[in-house]
This record gives structure tokens, sequence and C-alpha cells, in this order.
């Protein structure tokens, strides 16, 4: 039983720096990439405010493949290249996108989304998943998100993949 909870009032990067922690915790010692994933999505839910959909694609037989995630239903695969995903797992760098309508090919697996980041996860030089945010709120992510997102994968996307 674990109880993580975030800060009250914090600004963003207490906010991340007691991510940071809890997900640090929360995964040490424990080899299984999957569970680890079920856990990481389960407490950005938890700690990160306005979100609709947040959770992990799997690199698979060189297609990104559904992994552990909150929110809506999804769609399940998604070849290189494509979509806001596709685009940060082919290009290994992390995708900050204001406005997803006007993000060419952005896939729409929840009508609400407005605002979205996707972070590659590199394990041993390759991209082993992507972890993906999605907001209502138009503008939702900034740059202290992506860099306590891109924290976060640094620290423990060895356990993510
Ligand atoms: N919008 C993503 C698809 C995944 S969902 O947001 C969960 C994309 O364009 O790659």
């Amino acid at each position: 039983m674990f109880d993580f909870a975030p800060p009250a009032d914090a600004d963003k990067a207490t906010l991340y720096d007691d991510l940071l922690s809890a997900a640090d915790a929360l995964t040490a010692g424990e080899p299984d990439a999957i569970a680890n994933m079920a856990n990481i999505s389960a407490l950005i839910w938890q700690f990160l405010p306005n979100l609709n959909w947040a959770g992990f694609y799997r690199m698979v037989e060189d297609q990104l493949v559904l992994g552990p995630f909150q929110g809506k239903t999804a769609c399940i695969r998604i070849p290189l290249g494509r979509g806001v995903c596709g685009t940060a797992a082919a290009s290994g760098e992390t995708q900050l996108v204001e406005d997803v309508h006007a993000f060419p090919g952005h896939i729409a697996c929840d009508a609400a989304s407005a605002s979205e980041i996707v972070v590659p996860v590199i394990v041993g030089g390759r991209v082993a998943a992507v972890l993906d945010l999605d907001s209502p709120v138009p503008a939702r992510f900034d740059d202290a998100d992506k860099a306590g997102l891109e924290m976060l994968v640094a620290r423990i996307g060895s356990r993510l993949g």
C-alpha cells in the first residue's frame, strides 16, 4: 500500500520534484516494466491537474502498442511517424503540442483532447516507449512540464523498458 499525494498549492517545479521522488520510490527494485508503467500512469493522473489521458505506448516490432494508462479507451496501434506519439517515437524528441487540431496527422482518441505532450522513453539508446499526456485545456503543457517529464523518464526510464 502506497500513499503518495501531491503537495497542496505547489508550483510546477515543486510538484514535479515530489512526483519524481514518488515515481522513484514506487518503481525502485521492481523489474517489471508493465507494472511500473501502470503505477506511473496512475501517479501522474493523481499528481497533475487537467488531464484527460495519461499513459504509455510501447515499441513492439517497430510499432507503438497501447500500454498501461488512465483515461478513456484509446487506439491500440500507432505506426512510427504517425500522430503526435509516432512523431515522438520516430524522432526521439519530445512533442509539445499546444493545439492538437493544428498538428498534422494528430490521432484523436478522445474528442475532448485539446493539447498534448509526448515524451520518448529511451532505454539503451533506443526508444522503448513513449509517455503521452492529453488535456482538455488548450496549451495546458509548457516548458516546465517538458522539463519535469523528461527528468522523470531520464530518472526511471530503465525501469520502463
Ligand atoms: N493523440 C495521440 C494518440 C494517442 S491518444 O492521445 C491516447 C497521437 O496523435 O499520437
